[in-house]
Protein backbone atom coordinates (compact mmCIF):
# COMPACT_ATOMS: atom_id res chain seq x y z
CA UNK A 1 0.00 0.00 0.00
CA UNK A 2 1.21 3.33 -1.15
CA UNK A 3 1.99 6.47 1.51
CA UNK A 4 3.67 9.72 0.88
CA UNK A 5 4.30 12.51 3.20
CA UNK A 6 2.86 16.22 2.34
CA UNK A 7 4.76 18.58 4.29
CA UNK A 8 1.67 19.72 6.83
CA UNK A 9 2.24 18.20 10.06
CA UNK A 10 4.09 14.66 8.85
CA UNK A 11 0.72 12.94 8.21
CA UNK A 12 0.91 9.95 6.03
CA UNK A 13 -1.68 10.06 3.33
CA UNK A 14 -2.85 6.03 2.48
CA UNK A 15 -3.12 6.66 -0.99
CA UNK A 16 -4.19 3.03 -2.10
CA UNK A 17 -6.97 3.30 -4.67
CA UNK A 18 -9.20 1.18 -2.40
CA UNK A 19 -8.95 4.27 0.32
CA UNK A 20 -9.51 7.01 -2.30
CA UNK A 21 -12.08 5.36 -4.15
CA UNK A 22 -14.18 4.64 -0.57
CA UNK A 23 -13.18 7.84 0.76
CA UNK A 24 -15.43 9.22 -2.16
CA UNK A 25 -18.53 7.28 -1.46
CA UNK A 26 -17.84 8.58 2.08
CA UNK A 27 -18.26 12.06 0.97
CA UNK A 28 -21.01 11.71 -1.36
CA UNK A 29 -24.06 13.19 -0.15
CA UNK A 30 -26.50 10.73 -1.26
CA UNK A 31 -24.95 8.08 0.67
CA UNK A 32 -26.91 6.19 2.83
CA UNK A 33 -26.59 5.74 6.74
CA UNK A 34 -26.22 2.31 6.38
CA UNK A 35 -23.70 2.73 3.46
CA UNK A 36 -22.02 4.90 5.46
CA UNK A 37 -21.28 2.84 8.21
CA UNK A 38 -20.05 0.05 6.12
CA UNK A 39 -17.44 2.10 3.85
CA UNK A 40 -15.90 3.55 7.01
CA UNK A 41 -15.45 0.23 8.36
CA UNK A 42 -14.35 -0.95 5.04
CA UNK A 43 -11.50 2.18 4.68
CA UNK A 44 -10.61 2.06 8.44
CA UNK A 45 -9.16 -1.54 8.50
CA UNK A 46 -7.15 -0.25 5.07
CA UNK A 47 -6.39 2.11 7.36
CA UNK A 48 -5.59 -0.13 10.14
CA UNK A 49 -3.23 -2.16 7.67
CA UNK A 50 -1.27 0.62 6.65
CA UNK A 51 -1.08 2.29 10.69
CA UNK A 52 0.88 -1.10 11.96
CA UNK A 53 2.98 -1.43 9.25
CA UNK A 54 5.88 -1.46 11.71
CA UNK A 55 4.40 -3.41 14.12
CA UNK A 56 7.15 -5.75 15.80
CA UNK A 57 7.82 -9.41 15.37
CA UNK A 58 9.57 -11.98 16.50
CA UNK A 59 10.25 -15.63 15.90
CA UNK A 60 8.80 -18.33 17.06
CA UNK A 61 8.94 -21.97 16.29
CA UNK A 62 5.40 -24.22 15.63
CA UNK A 63 4.68 -27.36 13.66
CA UNK A 64 2.62 -27.06 10.76
CA UNK A 65 1.37 -30.54 9.70
CA UNK A 66 4.28 -31.35 7.72
CA UNK A 67 7.29 -30.45 9.98
CA UNK A 68 8.94 -27.41 12.70
CA UNK A 69 9.43 -24.18 11.32
CA UNK A 70 10.35 -20.72 12.50
CA UNK A 71 7.47 -18.44 11.98
CA UNK A 72 6.76 -14.65 12.72
CA UNK A 73 4.46 -13.54 15.15
CA UNK A 74 3.43 -10.10 16.68
CA UNK A 75 5.93 -9.58 19.33
CA UNK A 76 6.02 -8.27 22.92
CA UNK A 77 4.07 -4.75 23.19
CA UNK A 78 0.02 -5.77 21.79
CA UNK A 79 -2.59 -3.00 20.26
CA UNK A 80 -4.55 -0.72 21.93
CA UNK A 81 -7.11 0.69 19.97
CA UNK A 82 -8.18 4.26 21.93
CA UNK A 83 -11.60 6.43 20.11
CA UNK A 84 -12.68 9.33 20.83
CA UNK A 85 -16.32 9.73 21.05
CA UNK A 86 -18.52 9.13 19.44
CA UNK A 87 -17.52 9.59 15.61
CA UNK A 88 -14.18 7.26 16.80
CA UNK A 89 -16.88 3.77 17.17
CA UNK A 90 -17.08 4.47 13.38
CA UNK A 91 -13.53 3.51 12.81
CA UNK A 92 -13.37 1.34 15.77
CA UNK A 93 -15.59 -1.23 13.85
CA UNK A 94 -12.78 -1.61 10.87
CA UNK A 95 -9.87 -1.92 13.31
CA UNK A 96 -11.40 -4.58 15.42
CA UNK A 97 -12.25 -6.78 12.10
CA UNK A 98 -8.90 -6.77 11.35
CA UNK A 99 -7.26 -7.01 14.84
CA UNK A 100 -9.64 -8.48 16.95
CA UNK A 101 -7.71 -9.58 20.27
CA UNK A 102 -7.04 -5.28 20.46
CA UNK A 103 -8.01 -3.84 23.99
CA UNK A 104 -10.35 -1.01 23.32
CA UNK A 105 -10.54 2.45 25.02
CA UNK A 106 -12.75 5.24 25.25
CA UNK A 107 -12.02 9.17 25.21
CA UNK A 108 -15.25 11.43 25.46
CA UNK A 109 -14.48 15.01 24.89
CA UNK A 110 -17.16 18.15 24.75
CA UNK A 111 -16.10 21.80 23.54
CA UNK A 112 -16.57 24.31 26.65
CA UNK A 113 -18.34 27.29 24.10
CA UNK A 114 -16.70 29.49 26.65
CA UNK A 115 -13.05 28.97 26.08
CA UNK A 116 -13.76 27.09 22.89
CA UNK A 117 -11.38 24.33 24.55
CA UNK A 118 -12.10 20.22 25.02
CA UNK A 119 -13.57 19.14 27.76
CA UNK A 120 -13.10 15.39 29.04
CA UNK A 121 -16.52 13.92 30.07
CA UNK A 122 -15.25 10.23 29.84
CA UNK A 123 -12.45 8.07 29.85
CA UNK A 124 -11.94 4.32 30.44
CA UNK A 125 -8.19 2.81 29.34
CA UNK A 126 -6.73 -0.44 29.95
CA UNK A 127 -4.98 -0.60 33.00
CA UNK A 128 -1.89 -2.19 31.03
CA UNK A 129 -1.89 1.01 28.56
CA UNK A 130 1.81 1.68 28.85
CA UNK A 131 2.70 -1.80 27.58
CA UNK A 132 0.88 -0.99 24.45
CA UNK A 133 1.06 0.66 21.02
CA UNK A 134 -2.17 3.18 21.04
CA UNK A 135 -3.87 3.93 17.64
CA UNK A 136 -6.30 6.97 18.39
CA UNK A 137 -9.28 6.69 15.72
CA UNK A 138 -11.79 9.43 14.83
CA UNK A 139 -12.50 9.81 11.35
CA UNK A 140 -11.84 14.07 11.07
CA UNK A 141 -9.27 16.06 12.26
CA UNK A 142 -10.21 19.25 12.31
CA UNK A 143 -8.64 22.07 14.96
CA UNK A 144 -6.84 19.55 16.35
CA UNK A 145 -7.77 20.52 20.06
CA UNK A 146 -9.50 17.28 20.71
CA UNK A 147 -7.08 14.91 18.90
CA UNK A 148 -4.12 16.72 20.79
CA UNK A 149 -6.36 16.12 24.71
CA UNK A 150 -6.99 13.16 23.53
CA UNK A 151 -3.37 12.23 23.20
CA UNK A 152 -2.43 14.08 26.51
CA UNK A 153 -4.37 11.96 28.15
CA UNK A 154 -3.05 8.98 26.92
CA UNK A 155 0.53 10.42 27.84
CA UNK A 156 -0.92 11.15 31.27
CA UNK A 157 -1.85 6.79 31.56
CA UNK A 158 1.66 6.69 30.40
CA UNK A 159 1.14 5.53 27.34
CA UNK A 160 4.24 6.34 25.26
CA UNK A 161 4.18 4.14 21.55
CA UNK A 162 1.04 6.35 20.21
CA UNK A 163 -0.36 7.05 16.73
CA UNK A 164 -3.46 8.86 15.14
CA UNK A 165 -5.66 7.18 12.75
CA UNK A 166 -8.51 9.19 10.63
CA UNK A 167 -10.41 9.41 7.69
CA UNK A 168 -9.68 13.30 6.66
CA UNK A 169 -7.23 15.58 8.20
CA UNK A 170 -6.58 19.68 7.52
CA UNK A 171 -3.39 21.23 7.47
CA UNK A 172 -4.42 23.45 10.55
CA UNK A 173 -5.81 20.69 12.85
CA UNK A 174 -2.24 18.25 11.76
CA UNK A 175 -0.17 21.79 12.75
CA UNK A 176 -2.04 21.72 16.02
CA UNK A 177 -1.44 18.21 16.99
CA UNK A 178 2.51 18.09 15.43
CA UNK A 179 3.29 21.23 17.64
CA UNK A 180 1.82 19.25 20.56
CA UNK A 181 2.95 15.78 20.33
CA UNK A 182 5.55 15.73 17.56
CA UNK A 183 6.42 11.90 18.50
CA UNK A 184 2.81 11.03 16.94
CA UNK A 185 2.46 9.70 13.27
CA UNK A 186 -0.75 10.60 11.73
CA UNK A 187 -2.82 8.83 9.29
CA UNK A 188 -4.94 10.02 6.83
CA UNK A 189 -7.19 9.07 3.75
CA UNK A 190 -6.85 13.28 2.39
CA UNK A 191 -5.70 16.28 3.68
CA UNK A 192 -8.70 18.97 2.83
CA UNK A 193 -8.38 22.30 2.35
CA UNK A 194 -9.08 24.17 5.47
CA UNK A 195 -11.92 24.71 8.22
CA UNK A 196 -14.92 26.96 7.25
CA UNK A 197 -16.17 29.49 10.27
CA UNK A 198 -18.45 26.94 12.05
CA UNK A 199 -15.18 23.92 12.16
CA UNK A 200 -16.59 21.97 9.48
CA UNK A 201 -13.91 20.27 7.13
CA UNK A 202 -13.94 21.73 3.79
CA UNK A 203 -14.85 19.72 1.27
CA UNK A 204 -15.28 17.12 3.95
CA UNK A 205 -17.99 14.77 4.25
CA UNK A 206 -19.62 16.81 7.24
CA UNK A 207 -20.92 15.47 10.50
CA UNK A 208 -18.94 12.23 10.62
CA UNK A 209 -21.08 11.11 13.83
CA UNK A 210 -24.15 12.55 12.52
CA UNK A 211 -23.62 10.17 9.22
CA UNK A 212 -22.80 7.73 11.31
CA UNK A 213 -25.86 7.14 13.62
CA UNK A 214 -28.18 8.88 11.38
CA UNK A 215 -28.99 11.74 13.92
CA UNK A 216 -29.19 14.59 11.80
N1 LIG B 1 -16.09 16.88 12.74
C1 LIG B 1 -16.86 16.37 11.74
O1 LIG B 1 -17.56 15.38 11.93
N2 LIG B 1 -16.85 16.97 10.55
C2 LIG B 1 -16.10 18.06 10.28
O2 LIG B 1 -16.12 18.54 9.15
C3 LIG B 1 -15.30 18.57 11.33
C4 LIG B 1 -15.31 17.97 12.55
Amino acid sequence: MTTNEPAAGGARVVAHPLVQHKLTLLRRRETTTAGFRRVMREISLLLAYEATRDLALETVTIETPLEPMEAPLLSGKKLCFVSVLRAGQGILDGMLDLVPSARVGHIGLFRDHTTLRPVEYYCKLPDDIAARDVIVVDPMLATGHSAAAAIARLKQAAATRISYVCVIAVPEGLATLHDAHPDVPVYTAAVDRGLDANGYIRPGLGDAGDRLFGTK
